[in-house]
């Protein structure tokens, strides 16, 4: 697919992810290649607020672009003027989240909750389009439970208000992160809409990836925890779909380097006592990857500056070529 005003051919997305997708996550996905990014959901109340914390999560890297700002909230007119603050900081669009199944963002008709009452959800984007240029659009999952699936009802009602695409969470609000994702919900709202559908859910390898928009005739997919602790998804992914074989997996040396890096991005983007607090899940993903979950010590869970992760993680390096030599 295409954005009019990137002009550039994106398939392959990097996910909205609370906690996660921030400048480093976004930086080093796409250097891997993924297309196009986003951040994590930021509230619209926080931005129209002015809120420091909320404003603060609008940063991007020097020379970001492709990139979108999730917003979630349930008040058209909140949502419409958080999106001009987003236009003002140069995103390149807007998504609204129609899938987060928090209680706490649903009870407020956020997120999932907006899959319930469709002519709200209307209206926001009604709203919303009118006051900015760039496009918006939506990530929702297929329904709020097996016996209410509208997808397609929501994607109508998403194309006839102005959307300019449509992201689909092949699983319901009640699903939460089930195994399974529907991507026969995926190739049905292909089917029904003519603006673009990304796939997403349940992708966890660059050959799921391939087989979702075979499966399915999506315009892109969207990859989430697959990437965790594994940005080199993105480049295996982009190998596949340009010259049909996979790349060599990642190796330990260039796990290890690249791990370092996203916690060193971290450091910048938030100072290090931050850094170190948010890298520590991180650190577990990438490390897991690296070798057995028995051999990552509790070490990993008390690191408190760069240099003891730098140090942590060379001294695993260390013990797992020795192992191997
Ligand atoms: C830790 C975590 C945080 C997430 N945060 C967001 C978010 O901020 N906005 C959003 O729309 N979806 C969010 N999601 C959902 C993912 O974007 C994605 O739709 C979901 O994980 C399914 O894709 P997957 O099966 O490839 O993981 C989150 C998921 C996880 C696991």
């Amino acid at each position: 697919m295409i954005l009019p005003n990137l002009r550039k051919q994106l398939s392959v997305f990097a996910a909205p992810l609370a906690g996660i997708s921030d400048t480093a996550y976004r930086f080093l996905a796409k250097h891997f290649g993924a297309d196009y990014a986003f951040t994590e959901m930021v509230s619209a109340e926080g931005l129209v607020r002015n809120n420091h914390r909320t404003i603060d999560m609008l940063k991007k890297y020097q020379g970001e672009d492709a990139v979108g700002c999730q917003l979630f909230g349930s008040k058209p007119e909140v949502i419409a003027a958080a999106a001009e603050v987003v236009e003002a900081h140069g995103f390149d669009s807007i998504d609204l989240n129609c899938g987060c199944p928090v209680h706490k963002v649903v009870k407020k008709n956020g997120g999932a909750g907006l899959l319930k009452n469709l002519p709200l959800l209307e209206t926001i984007i009604a709203t919303t389009v009118k006051k900015v240029n760039i496009p918006l659009s939506l990530k929702i999952r297929s329904g709020w439970d097996d016996n209410h699936l509208n997808f397609l009802e929501v994607g109508k009602v998403a194309e006839g208000a102005g959307a300019a695409f449509i992201c689909l969470h092949a699983r319901t609000q009640s699903d939460k992160f089930k195994p399974e994702s529907h991507w026969e919900h995926i190739a049905q709202l292909r089917e029904t809409v003519s603006i673009p559908v990304i796939g997403n859910g349940g992708i966890r390898c660059a050959e799921d990836a391939i087989n979702l928009m075979h499966q399915t005739g999506c315009d892109a997919v969207m990859v989430a925890r697959a990437s965790f602790g594994n940005p080199f998804i993105f480049r295996e992914i982009k190998s596949l779909l340009a010259d049909g074989w996979l790349t060599a997996p990642a190796g330990n040396e260039e796990r290890v380097a690249i791990c370092l890096e996203h916690v060193r991005l971290l450091v910048e983007r938030f100072g290090e006592e931050r850094a170190i607090r948010r890298s520590r899940k991180l650190l577990g993903w990438y490390c897991r990857r690296i070798t057995s979950r028995a051999k990552i010590d509790q070490r990993l869970f008390r690191l408190n500056t760069f240099a003891e992760v730098e140090g942590y993680l060379n001294e695993l390096l260390a013990t797992i070529q020795e192992n191997a030599a």
